[in-house]
């Protein structure tokens, strides 16, 4: 009966769907509805980082893209489940690294923005300290007054975004505990996790709030913008927080003692670059990965840059090294300006101007994507877009994910799968099919489509969309790729 159940409901969302596209979009669905189903098994606190246990070391900082170990381990287990090499080149918290290297592979990680490299490292750093060491270095540590150890040297360089953000003690507080760290603490690791254990509550001590889009001013700042004054539930002293976020390291790690951490049995620590995937792709062995498992920043004007602003600021990013940041992206904002002359340049300088030429050729050939693109266009002229921006920003995401998928697909090993997660998402009505435009771009590289899986729930609308467009479900999923020689 729940299996009919299911069913149905798989049939009617896709009825729904169907009727609600367009001629090249209906094309697509119908090449590759015999792969789409609904996975129950994936839901969304399984997808976010929010399924992950204490004991996962991921909660000490909410990444809130990071997606659960235990996704990825059922993903492994489901779709190849012998180890070997994996890749996630675009890593963020690492994730998929970690789970992937407990279960015995050896992995490697991509990622752009300093704050997913800085939060992999600490993870490393957890791993090789003493936790006894550690709990005795917190406890003598708490008993300092942190204002005695203010230094001018290791004040923040605050860009416009973040200016105010602290209040004066709180930020006073903070960096006299950082000076003290960096001067006083001679084991590197724990002094690695200590400043970590600071970096993990800037959000706490702010007046601000991770918003997506942008940082959200708590009306006391006196920088708050909307016409509803927005409150933040509490604003920790620095004191409050760090007492808490130390203990929780303290106590975590004194756990992992306890039960024993699967590091010591043989599992290597990831390998991770710095820098954008579209450049070091290209530059990696290729058929050198097993499984390829990734979330890419999705088409959904997500500006990691402003979420992760404070972080930033505190890893020393001042305004300029910010902005391009942003740019180097992956272009999900409506800010990003297009990479064409950047990637032509670099696969003329590689000496691989034809792959230049095929996977521009692949981006050209997506005809769904296209119609929307046109769509979108007129509606943009007739001043109908909420901002005009997003035409650009969904074609540069999708020319640089057809660089992505086609350097996926030559890393891959034979046998190989690509694993990615993203969401589908929709502008002035029109549903953007990610998930089939770029399973027909892996197609097109030669790679066989396996699944579609979709979420059991897809998302809704903003309210603002559904008001004008009514709700239909927009499908999130996970799709299997494989290369077959
Ligand atoms: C959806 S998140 C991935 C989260 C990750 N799965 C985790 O569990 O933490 C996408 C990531 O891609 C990164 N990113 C964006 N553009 C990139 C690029 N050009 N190269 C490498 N990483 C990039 C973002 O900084 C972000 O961390």
């Amino acid at each position: 009966m729940l299996l009919y159940r299911n069913k149905l409901r798989n049939d009617i969302i896709m009825n729904n769907q169907l009727e609600t596209l367009q001629q090249h979009r209906q094309a697509l669905f119908q090449a590759y509805q015999d792969r789409i189903s609904i996975n129950h098994y994936l839901d969304r606190r399984l997808v976010s980082y929010q399924a992950n246990k204490s004991r996962s070391g991921y909660n000490w900082f909410k990444y809130r893209e990071g997606f659960s170990s235990q996704l990825v381990n059922y993903l492994l287990k489901e779709i190849h489940p012998v180890p070997g090499r994996l890749l996630d080149p675009f890593a963020g918290s690492g994730s998929a690294l970690f789970a992937a290297a407990l279960q015995g592979w050896e992995t490697c990680g991509i990622e752009i923005l300093p704050v997913g490299a800085y939060i992999i490292r600490a993870r490393v750093a957890a791993e090789q300290v003493s936790p006894h060491k550690f709990a005795g270095v917190v406890q003598n540590l708490l008993s300092l007054d942190f204002t005695d150890y203010y230094d001018e040297a290791y004040a923040f360089q605050h860009i416009p975004i973040t200016h105010g953000a602290y209040i004066p003690e709180a930020e006073r507080e903070l960096i006299g505990y950082l000076s003290y760290c960096m001067t006083n603490i001679a084991d590197e690791q724990i002094q690695q996790l200590l400043e970590f254990a600071a970096f993990c509550i800037l959000e706490e001590i702010s007046y601000t709030r991770k918003d997506g889009q942008f940082l959200r001013w708590d009306a006391r700042s006196g920088r708050s913008l909307g016409k509803k004054p927005f409150f933040k539930e509490k604003i920790w002293s620095f004191r409050e927080a760090i007492t808490m976020k130390l203990s929780q390291i303290a106590s975590d790690l004194m756990s992992y003692r306890i039960f024993g951490s699967n590091w010591d049995i043989g599992s290597k620590y990831p390998t991770v670059y710095v820098g954008s995937s579209l450049d070091i792709l290209p530059t990696l062995d290729k058929e050198s990965f097993d499984v390829i498992l990734t979330s890419p920043p999705y088409c959904n004007r997500y500006d990691y840059t402003r979420t992760y602003a404070l972080e930033l600021v505190y890893l020393g990013y001042r305004h300029e090294d910010v902005t391009h940041l942003r740019q180097s992206m992956l272009s999900c904002t409506v800010e990003n300006k297009d990479k064409q002359q950047h990637m032509r340049r670099l696969y003329q300088g590689l000496a691989r101007i034809a792959d230049f030429d095929q996977i521009t050729a692949v981006y050209e050939a997506q005809c769904g994507l296209h119609e929307v693109l046109e769509i979108l266009e007129q509606q943009r002229e007739s001043n109908l877009l909420n901002n005009p921006n997003v035409v650009r920003m969904i074609r540069n995401y999708f020319y640089e994910m057809s660089f992505i998928v086609f350097e996926m697909s030559q890393l891959l090993a034979p046998n190989g799968h690509i694993i990615m997660i993203n969401d589908n998402v929709r502008y002035g009505g029109e549903e953007i099919p990610v998930d089939l435009i770029l399973s027909n771009m892996a197609a097109a590289y030669g790679l066989e489509v396996e699944h579609i899986w979709s979420l059991p729930k897809g998302k809704g609308n903003s309210s603002q969309q559904m008001g004008l467009y009514g709700r239909t479900e927009l499908r999130k999923g996970v799709y299997v790729w494989k290369k077959n020689k």
